[in-house]
């Protein structure tokens, strides 16, 4: 009884709250729809089961907190006084000049600092009419205060910004021009070396090339750094980045493709608004100092991190690379309150000596993906209460799970409320054929609770998906369609997810041409193109295998050796560590006579993975990865033993 008071109180609670919200503005249709739609739901005769659960008052508050959220984004729309993330800057950097925004080995860099500077960018590239609004530039940078100077100057001037991988070799670099139609390029001080061997291709392309130094000796390499000291550092007006619709582009990132080279991601406004908003509701405020070690290309640092800090106004203590040895020592120096993770970077923290003093800091919060149970255990009770807050969602993706709770193992937490906002569902999937199960008339099938399913979301106005930049043919494969009804349309997110009795939401695996190692989604594609190039290799094919002790899955290639060829581990080697990014290359290599494949002609993976390498279950030869030897080499039992008991680093 006492209960359904609590209950009432929070309904009235959340009226009101709605109410407040609605007040200011006039017209706001779909907000109204919303409201409707929570109202049914709330007095649809759920509620009164749903209050004996015992998350109810986190689940609402959080909601609520979501809802606001959104609220204003609708207000935003409706309004047309469209705020970005670079128009939440520019007013930070007006109400808190002083306030630290970055702190970058040592030097502590304020709102005031980054905004001048990246007016300099601004200035630099405007006066000499090198872009113009509407252009997209490349950016290639390690973590560096720059980094962010650059990406904002630049949408200073209203131009899209597309984030390169420092680590994707040549190849790739140049297909990811053709993709964002970028035709300059920015690139840092420490990377330039890296493109001397496509420089020439890059100017052929007719692509500007601008260095993050004050000179170079490469010929029509632009310098940055001068120019931007005699530029001036007076505002950028701000008609140049003014927008007419927050679903227009903002920043193009790449992803793992599965055609075999990166695809770039295109982020509107409203996605970087909506990512900025990920500290703020799990409980962040302007107090907090943000630990950011994860690289700036990729959506979680910038997004969520970069974003994150902005929307409340806090601090962002910015790191080139992650080193476990430093973490706590840094975390202390800088009264760290925030970090982001993935879930390796928690399992190295985990295997450093043990301290006195683990547990002395001020971090109260993890935000991040990938934690696995063991870890997250073992990780509160080396370094104390810290809140570790999953954070579910791709780059491209148009859903998002947040486990608001805090509970351990799962990555998400959904109830109805949340169901009316996303519309997601988990359908039936073949293991063993890799394929969407459908029935007899063609459409998907949820699976029960409890079971593992594929992660689609409905694509509508509401949850929309802006695709990949230069390619429909790629948009079109993530999209699903008639998947319970003729004419519907999901998002293949391609992880397989199970939503439990309490609605706590956890990832399982992933599905088709993509794994993660090392923070990295890896496509197999990509890998099967590159090894295919050797000339002793007839077939491959290339899945990723879980290996104890580590988050997802290390590479592993089985390979047809052509008739009168020898396999060749040295060559093999050479060229895996000369065309592949460290984190692709395969650990692993299975000899086989012949390959499996499914009833639909796709390579069989299935076995192969649950297979796994281990020789002496394994009758086909296998090859290691071996760094020290520069060779693959036969992988012995003793080898084996170290790689699962962790002595062997991989
Ligand atoms: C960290 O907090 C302590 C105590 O609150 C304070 O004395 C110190 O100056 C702070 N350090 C930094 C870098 O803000």
């Amino acid at each position: 009884m006492l209960r359904l008071v609590f209950g009432a109180v929070g309904i009235t609670l959340l009226c009101k709250i709605l109410k407040g919200c609605l007040s200011q503005t006039s017209v706001m249709l779909s907000s109204v729809t919303w409201v409707t739609a929570l109202l049914a739901g709330i007095f649809s005769g759920h509620i009164a089961q749903r209050l004996h659960f015992p998350y109810f008052w986190k689940d609402l508050f959080f909601l609520l907190k979501v809802i606001r959220y959104g609220i204003q984004l609708e207000i935003y729309k409706w309004t047309k006084r469209v705020v970005t993330v670079i128009d939440r800057f520019v007013q930070q950097a007006i109400e808190i000049p002083n306030k630290p925004f970055l702190i970058y080995e040592g030097v502590t860099y304020t709102y005031q600092d980054i905004d001048k500077r990246s007016n300099k960018v601004a200035q630099v590239f405007a006066e000499r009419g090198t872009v113009k609004k509407g252009d997209t530039v490349a950016l290639l940078m390690s973590n560096e205060p720059d980094f962010i100077s650059v990406w904002f100057g630049l949408s200073k001037l209203g131009c899209s910004v597309a984030f390169l991988n420092i680590n994707i070799k040549s190849r790739s670099v140049l297909h990811c021009f053709n993709c964002c139609g970028a035709k300059v390029l920015v690139v840092g001080a420490d990377l330039l070396d890296t493109l001397e061997d496509i420089l020439p291709s890059l100017q052929e392309d007719n692509i500007l090339v601008w260095a993050m130094k004050k000179e170079t000796s490469y010929p029509g390499v632009n310098t940055l750094i001068d120019k931007m000291e005699e530029a001036s550092d007076k505002p950028v007006p701000a008609e140049l980045r003014a927008i007419t619709s927050l679903k227009s582009p903002n920043l193009y990132i790449f992803t793992s493709g599965t055609t075999g080279l990166p695809k770039a991601a295109v982020i509107t406004h409203l996605q970087s608004l909506k990512a900025a908003a990920g500290f703020w509701a799990y409980g962040g405020s302007a107090d907090d100092v943000i630990y950011t070690t994860l690289p700036l290309y990729h959506s979680a640092a910038s997004l969520v991190g970069i974003g994150g800090t902005i929307e409340m106004g806090a601090t962002c203590v910015l790191k080139k690379k992650f080193s476990a040895s430093q973490f706590w020592s840094d975390c202390r120096k800088y009264n760290v309150t925030i970090f982001q993770y993935i879930g390796e970077l928690c399992r190295y923290l985990c295997n450093q000596p043990k301290g006195e003093n683990d547990k002395q800091h001020k971090v109260h919060m993890g935000v991040g993906n990938g934690l696995r149970q063991d870890v997250w255990r073992e990780f509160h009770q080396r370094f104390g209460k810290v809140r570790m807050c999953e954070l579910y969602g791709s780059t491209e993706g148009n859903l998002c799970f947040m486990n608001h709770i805090g509970k351990i193992g799962v990555v998400g937490r959904s109830n109805f409320i949340y169901k009316l906002l996303f519309k997601y569902v988990l359908v039936k999937y073949d293991m063993v054929r890799d394929e969407i199960v459908r029935n007899q008339r063609g459409f998907c099938e949820s699976v029960k609770k409890g079971e593992t399913g594929l992660l689609l979301s409905k694509i509508n106005s509401q949850s929309p998906f802006f695709g990949y930049a230069g390619s429909k043919q790629l948009t079109e494969n993530k999209i699903l369609r008639d998947v319970f009804t003729k004419g519907d349309s999901y998002f293949n997110t391609g992880d397989l997810m199970a939503e439990n009795d309490e609605d706590f939401i956890s990832f399982k695996d992933r599905v088709g041409d993509t794994f993660r190692w090392k923070g990295e989604n890896v496509a197999t594609t990509e890998v099967t193109e590159i090894l295919g190039l050797v000339d002793f290799i007839q077939e491959v094919n290339v899945y990723g295998v879980e290996v104890q002790g580590n988050e997802g899955r290390a590479g592993m290639a089985a390979i047809i050796v052509r008739p009168d060829f020898t396999f060749d581990g040295k060559k093999l080697f050479d060229l895996a560590v000369m065309d592949l990014p460290s984190y692709a290359r395969p650990l692993f290599i299975r000899l086989q006579e012949s390959m499996e494949m499914t009833s639909t002609l796709k390579q069989q993976k299935y076995q192969l993975v649950a297979g796994g390498f281990n020789p002496s279950t394994i009758t086909d030869p296998i090859y290691f990865l071996d760094y020290s030897q520069k060779c693959y080499v036969p992988l012995t039992t003793s080898v084996y033993e170290s790689i699962v008991e962790g002595q062997c680093k991989l």
